[in-house]
């Protein structure tokens, strides 16, 4: 199987280099890679690369990630996110290629409490999420053998991370607040690499899956009880700390005033997922206590 795979250096994009590999040879891309275009800036040139390479399946996980910058920049965004994702769904159509694409929790306004399921009204609220609703719509009219993720609050132990950040605060300050009215459920960039790898073999079987699918850790915490789990692990790995987890202050969105509006219910249905490819996700903390296993050392 020849994976054509965009976004290599982001979060997912690292991760799925390791869990593409086992399935057959990987070209990786990013956007300045010499030999192919992989910039996403430019619709016709990554068109080309896929018409040059001829893969099997395509991996996008490149994307204008920077929410509140996208609100400034947004026809950028929506280069990056819409209509270069929209060219690769075409030329895939052409090829008879899988496309694989990730999209987001933006994606919805939320409102309730109820976790969304993929046949939900969308309504998002930022550029950011129009422009991903808008790729998840391209995608869909250009190909019927699509498989796109979404998914929300993605971490990685490569790079900076939410989890990172709270503890050097943690290190350095003796009061924090943390957002708490905001919910979802914190996932790992290897996990959803593993899912990706997972579903592509399932495809290869069983075409009739291709679709739209949530795909998030499960259970469900807001940013502050994410804090206070982060901050809970180091006290445990004795890290030296100038705050203990129950002090983290819950405070509302409003307390943290942003360029773009983030939805305050994150939660997405994942049986969908679970039931088609047969797999089991693991609670959320499973795979930060891993990641801070690898930033502190073992507790
Ligand atoms: N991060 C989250 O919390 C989150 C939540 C829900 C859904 N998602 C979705 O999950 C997917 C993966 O996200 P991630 O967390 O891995 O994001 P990420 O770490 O920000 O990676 C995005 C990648 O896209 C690349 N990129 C940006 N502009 C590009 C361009 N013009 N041409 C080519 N590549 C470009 C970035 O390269 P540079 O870094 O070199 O610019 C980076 O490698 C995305 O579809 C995202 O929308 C993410």
């Amino acid at each position: 199987m020849n994976i054509l795979l965009f976004g290599k250096g982001g979060q997912v994009g690292w991760e799925l280099q390791r869990s593409l590999s086992v399935l057959g040879t990987v070209t990786a891309l990013d956007h300045d890679s010499a030999d192919h275009c992989g910039d996403f800036s430019h619709p016709e040139g990554v068109a080309a690369t896929v018409r040059a390479l001829k893969p099997d399946v395509i991996v996008n996980a490149a994307a204008h990630t920077a929410v509140d910058k996208a609100e400034s920049e947004p026809e950028l965004a929506r280069l990056i996110n819409a209509t270069t994702p929209g060219a690769i769904a075409r030329e895939a159509a052409q090829l008879g290629a899988w496309m694989v694409h990730y999209s987001t929790d933006y994606v919805f306004d939320g409102s309730g409490t109820t976790p969304w399921v993929e046949t939900d009204a969308t309504g998002p609220l930022s550029v950011y999420g129009r422009t991903k609703l808008e790729g998840e719509q391209l995608i869909q009219q250009a190909t019927p053998r699509h498989l796109i993720l979404r998914t929300s609050w993605v971490y990685a132990a490569r790079g900076g991370n939410f989890a990172k950040t709270m503890l050097r605060l943690a290190q350095e300050r003796e009061r924090l607040t943390v957002i708490d009215d905001q919910w979802g459920a914190p996932t790992g960039a290897d996990l959803l690499a593993d899912i990706t790898a997972h579903a592509i073999r399932h495809l290869a079987q069983h075409p009739e899956d291709a679709g739209l699918y949530h795909a998030v850790a499960a259970g469900e915490t807001t940013w502050n009880g994410y804090a206070k789990y982060v901050i809970a692990q180091a006290q445990k790995a004795q890290a030296a700390l100038k705050i203990v987890a129950n002090e983290v202050a819950p405070v509302p969105t409003s307390a943290f005033p942003t360029p773009a509006a983030r939805p305050h219910n994150s939660r997405l249905n994942t049986s969908k997922l679970q039931t088609t490819f047969g797999i089991t996700l693991p609670h959320w903390q499973t795979g930060v206590a891993r990641m801070l296993t690898e930033i502190l050392g073992t507790p």
